[in-house]
């Protein structure tokens, strides 16, 4: 993606806007030295742990290692995707991004056509509930009020076949195809999809619709629901229903409810309970559970007590295991049979929904009830099959602190010890020897890391670095690396640290300058100086007697001095040093 937005205009822009900023205007930050502190967004915490550094305009929690720029910023904290975070930092800036050449511009705007015509639809739809006394009845009988209804943009379609096409014009007939909003029957007939039914827009994060549902008033012939198709803009996997809405309402979400239905979302925000999403008629998917993750550390699932509100469940757990790092919560709440969270809410209020809330099942006694349902646990043999049974999936679970407790239940269950059951458990993990003739990573040259940390700290220290030419013959890991950021800050002598990061985002070497950006070097700006001179020298004289020299003057027939044999021995590989086998 970042390949169609020139990488100097991103360059540019990280240059400009400025991460302090944009972090603050989203979360208190307060002053601490040189840097500003506060808890941190991404996880829960007391004291702060989240640095922002404006010298070197980056971010850093070290208490969850979460890191970056301001354009990673507003890719996690509000949730954008790249293209998304570069447009909004560069709106603040009064700058136009470029777009080179090629196929994505071109179905970017597409896709703003696309969204142009939902948005208009919405209002369209809005605007003829203000008309209909049925649908107004209908809302109000649900027991929704015009406050909430609004807040969800909820609009009511016609009947009718063609009103679409006459509000829009015959001209846009192939964007209304696109975007969902027209069907067609087999003998080729276009009409509007959408007819004589309370509408449901769907909103992205941005808030931008998406596509709809639409909920028949009367329980006569017809599907009860029917949804908008996949479009380019609309895919149901992805998106959650109401998270906009909730992200609006509370300015700090703790956790989510998951719930099945349209109307479930809208009765619980109406009863004060804002915090809830609905997957769109399909499974909750591990793409869904990443994102609320990323808002929440708590996720509690709301469904119906019986047999397919289980399923339901149980899928969701199925997709949820690869993702549980530590710290993640998830629960279950079945609701008692017939009911669903609308009316559970409606009959017995928000303290009674709180209640059951807080007693809703842990994801290990959900996981441990079911598989253990048709098992007789006071025989031996049920409870090795309850451990058999468990095995694959514990396996999906990554490695830690969940893991363990999950095989302690285990253990407890079924009265083996929980090495045995690791053991068992961890079968088809990737074998611990590693294939011995795997070559041997060529030994780090100190000097290069300690110049691009350097760098990192003061990257306008590249300019005593009068061309690259300098190092350019260097053949030493990480080399290839000084050379491109020489290079880059020689170009862009105004570049911070936190624009280099950018630029290396998607890298291999990217994560491997963030971690060295964080080193502190406590060195007044001429000390630095010196420092970074001495260390290139350093490296100059390690070059002149580089390895492939040393080798290149053997070749030749001379023989190396001590010092190019201790030179010889620290570059050495280690699979072919015998000290290293
Ligand atoms: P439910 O049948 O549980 O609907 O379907 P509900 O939310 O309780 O609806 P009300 O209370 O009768 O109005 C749950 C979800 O499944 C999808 C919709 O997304 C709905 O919100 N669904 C259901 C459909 O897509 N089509 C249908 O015909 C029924
Ligand atoms: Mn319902």
């Amino acid at each position: 993606m970042a390949g169609l937005i020139p990488q100097w205009f991103i360059d540019d822009l990280l240059n400009r806007a400025d991460v302090v900023d944009i972090i603050d205007s989203r979360i208190e930050l307060k002053k601490a030295g040189h840097e500003f502190k506060a808890c941190c967004p991404f996880h829960n915490e007391k004291t702060p742990s989240f640095t922002v550094s404006p010298t070197k305009q980056f971010y850093h929690c070290f208490g969850c290692g979460a890191h970056g720029t301001a354009l990673s910023f507003l890719m996690e904290y509000d949730h954008m995707d790249f293209v998304e975070a570069v447009e909004t930092l560069a709106a603040q800036q009064g700058m136009e991004v470029p777009h080179e050449q090629g196929v994505q511009p071109e179905k970017l705007r597409a896709d703003d056509n696309l969204f142009d015509i939902l948005q208009q639809a919405g209002d369209y739809y809005r605007n003829q509930l203000k008309q209909n006394q049925a649908a107004i009845n209908y809302l109000k009988d649900r027991g929704l009020s015009g406050e909430i209804a609004a807040e969800y943009g909820m609009g009511y379609a016609p009947s009718g076949w063609d009103n679409l096409t006459k509000l829009f014009g015959e001209s846009k007939l192939n964007q209304l195809k696109e975007s969902g909003m027209l069907t067609e029957n087999e003998s080729g007939k276009v009409y509007d999809r959408f007819r004589d039914r309370i509408m449901f827009p769907i909103r992205d994060r941005r808030g931008r619709t998406i596509g709809f549902g639409g909920r028949i008033m009367g329980s006569d012939s017809g599907a009860k629901y029917l949804n908008s198709p996949e479009t380019p803009v609309f895919h149901k996997g992805k998106e959650l229903y109401g998270l906009y809405e909730a992200r609006q309402a509370v300015r700090k979400l703790e956790s989510f409810y998951v719930v099945e239905g349209y109307m479930d979302v809208i009765a619980l925000a109406q009863h004060g309970v804002r915090n809830v999403v609905a997957t769109l008629g399909t499974a909750t998917t591990s793409d869904h559970l990443k994102q609320l993750f990323r808002i929440v550390p708590e996720i509690v699932f709301c469904f119906d007590g019986d047999r397919a509100g289980r399923d339901a469940a149980w899928r969701a757990l199925e997709n949820a295991l690869p993702i549980m790092r530590d710290g993640y919560i998830i629960r279950f709440l079945f609701l008692p049979d017939g009911e669903d969270p609308d009316s559970m809410i409606r009959e017995h209020g928000k303290i009674e929904f709180d209640r059951l809330a807080s007693k809703a099942q842990t994801l290990s006694a959900f996981f441990f009830d079911r598989l253990s349902q048709d098992i007789d646990m006071d025989s031996a043999d049920g409870r090795s099959r309850l451990a058999q049974l468990a095995q694959p999936y514990l396996q999906k679970l990554p490695g830690g602190v969940f893991h363990e407790i999950m095989l302690d239940q285990l253990a407890e269950l079924t009265g083996l010890s929980a090495d045995r059951l690791s053991k068992v458990t961890q079968l088809n993990q990737e074998p611990a020897i590693r294939k011995p003739d795997k070559p041997a990573q060529r030994q780090k040259n100190p000097h290069i890391r300690h110049l691009i940390t350097l760098l990192l700290q003061r990257p306008d220290l590249a300019q005593l670095v009068e061309s690259t030419d300098e190092v350019a013959d260097l053949d030493l890991p990480g080399s290839d690396l000084l050379k491109d950021l020489l290079a880059f800050l020689h170009d862009r002598p105004d570049a911070h640290t936190g624009a280099i990061l950018e630029h290396w985002r998607d890298n291999e070497y990217g994560k491997h300058l963030a971690k060295l950006a964080l080193t502190e070097i406590e060195l007044d700006a001429h000390r630095l100086e010196a420092e970074f001179k001495d260390t290139l020298s350093k490296l100059e004289h390690f070059r002149r007697n580089s390895r492939k020299q040393i080798l290149a003057k053997i070749a030749r027939g001379e023989l190396p001095t001590a010092e190019e044999k201790a030179v010889l021995q620290q570059t050495a590989n280690p699979a072919d040093n015998n000290e290293n086998l």
